[in-house]
């Protein structure tokens, strides 16, 4: 079988395609281009804007494939599948088969009972109550060269925060920690392929192993396990809810080494009493006091967050205390975001809706001040040294050389120029910061890259 996925939304779902596609592969199914695919996957997102409509628009626009040949079908996965379900299947009749985010597992059996029985769909939506191991897949590699250096584990799936904004807890279910043992031996087993950097993901990752299916293992000691590994140059970890960050999990990013200085805590918004109706069970004083726990463990530690403009009832005042919260807190970068009505939330209901103009004033004025922040975060690197583990050729290309593009420990993206015919990818090199773009650094490599 020929399939192209096309994936939509957040990590986990980049995470998912991924797992997809090398199940598929070792099964002997070949990944392909649109044109020549006889079975689309599409995986996806409903966290923000219309995500129904671009689910709806993007079937219709492989109608046209369909169409040449009756035997092509599609399966719709992840977020959207889950809220929407077996309606898919009654306006589509192409999409054979709907899986919800715990359904996923299913999908390569799934797909191929489906291609040897054209009469045939499935719905899976059920929800587990326990986090489920999906089979490993680790195809054989033509070339070692080209395995990535980079890798996602998941280790929880679902979230009980319910965020009175949030789709999430109804889309992905409860909370479900994944065993620490079978978290490890895939960390093992990456590292073992090569992987540097893993990153830890999951929802709110900072309250794994709470729930029912939790080992009596904390996230502080999950860290300080899989950091321990070794041959593991660096470890991140997404996403983090503020209310569920322990006293060690910050000490930890003084104590190891390998754990990237580097945070991504979603703030959403700088007022407390948007705060409280938005249900995050945290104000400004106890972000900010963990702001300052992270940067005492570590002086060089660099934030990011997510923030939402225009949720029900914000008034000029509370955005401005947004604004006073992102330049005191010195954000590096951020993703915001205008609210909008997911179906079932709480936030749905509440009646004092923001006029989408003034929302939209708010988000053009929070981000142009992000913008200043993050350029003079990035000039003060002009002149220092960093370590840049290199994933790939960067999007531009100019002069005689080959520009190589990277991420240093705190995320930041570094482009460094090279000799053409370098084969870099996955290689680490000490690298001096010589220019500061709008969202990047420009670097020179000294030293040679290891
Ligand atoms: N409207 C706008 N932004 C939202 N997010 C989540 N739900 C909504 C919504 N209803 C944003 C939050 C979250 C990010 C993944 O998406 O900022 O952290
Ligand atoms: Fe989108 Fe949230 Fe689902 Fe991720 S978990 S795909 S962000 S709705």
């Amino acid at each position: 079988m020929k399939f192209h996925i096309l994936t939509f939304g957040c990590q986990m779902n980049v995470n998912d395609s991924d797992w997809l596609a090398r199940a598929l592969t070792v099964q002997g199914h070949e990944a392909a281009a649109e044109d020549q695919a006889e079975v689309f996957i599409l995986n996806t997102c409903s966290v923000r804007d219309k995500p129904e409509q671009k689910v709806y628009s993007e079937l219709g626009r492989l109608r046209g494939y369909l169409d040449a040949n009756p035997a092509i079908f599609a399966a719709v996965a992840g977020c959207v599948a889950q809220q929407i379900g077996q309606k898919l299947c009654e306006k589509f009749p192409f999409v054979r088969l709907v899986l919800g985010p715990d359904g996923l597992r299913h999908a390569p059996a799934a797909l191929e009972e489906l291609a040897e029985h054209p009469d045939r769909r499935l719905v899976l939506t059920e929800f587990l109550d326990r986090f489920e191991e999906r089979e490993q897949a680790w195809p054989e590699l033509a070339e070692p060269e080209a395995a990535p250096r980079t890798a996602f584990v998941n280790i929880m799936q679902g979230c009980d925060n319910f965020c009175t904004y949030c789709i999430v807890p109804f889309v992905r279910g409860r909370q479900k920690s994944r065993p620490p043992k079978a978290i490890l031996s895939e960390c093992q087993a990456l590292l073992e392929r090569g992987v540097r950097e893993i990153t830890l993901l999951g929802q709110n990752v900072n309250s794994f192993g709470s729930d029912a299916s939790g080992m009596g293992v904390s996230f502080a000691q999950l860290l300080h396990q899989v950091a321990a590994l070794s041959e593991l140059d660096r470890l991140r970890f997404t996403t983090s809810h503020p209310k569920d960050i322990a006293p060690e999990v910050i000490r930890a990013f003084g104590e190891l080494e390998n754990l990237a200085p580097h945070l991504h805590l979603p703030l959403q918004s700088g007022s407390d009493r948007i705060l409280a109706r938005m249900g995050r069970k945290y104000d400004r004083a106890r972000y900010l006091a963990i702001v300052d726990g992270l940067r005492q463990a570590r002086p060089d530690i660099v934030l990011g967050t997510d923030l939402i403009v225009g949720f029900p009832g914000e008034t000029e005042e509370d955005f401005d205390q947004t604004l006073a919260m992102v330049e005191r807190v010195g954000f590096e970068s951020s993703y915001s975001f205008k609210y909008s009505d997911r179906p079932g939330t709480a936030a749905e209901r509440m009646p004092e809706k923001v006029d989408s103009q003034v929302a939209q004033g708010r988000l053009l004025r929070l981000q142009d001040l992000q913008n200043t922040i993050t350029r003079n975060s990035l000039k003060n690197c002009v002149g220092r040294e960093a370590v840049v583990l290199y994933e790939g050729l960067s999007r531009v290309q100019v002069g005689a050389g080959v520009f190589w593009q990277g991420r240093d420990p705190s995320f930041r993206i570094v482009n460094v120029e090279h000799p053409k015919g370098l084969k870099l990818a996955g290689k680490l090199q000490t690298v001096r910061v010589t220019q500061a773009k709008k969202h990047s650094l420009m670097g020179e490599g000294i030293g040679r890259p290891w």
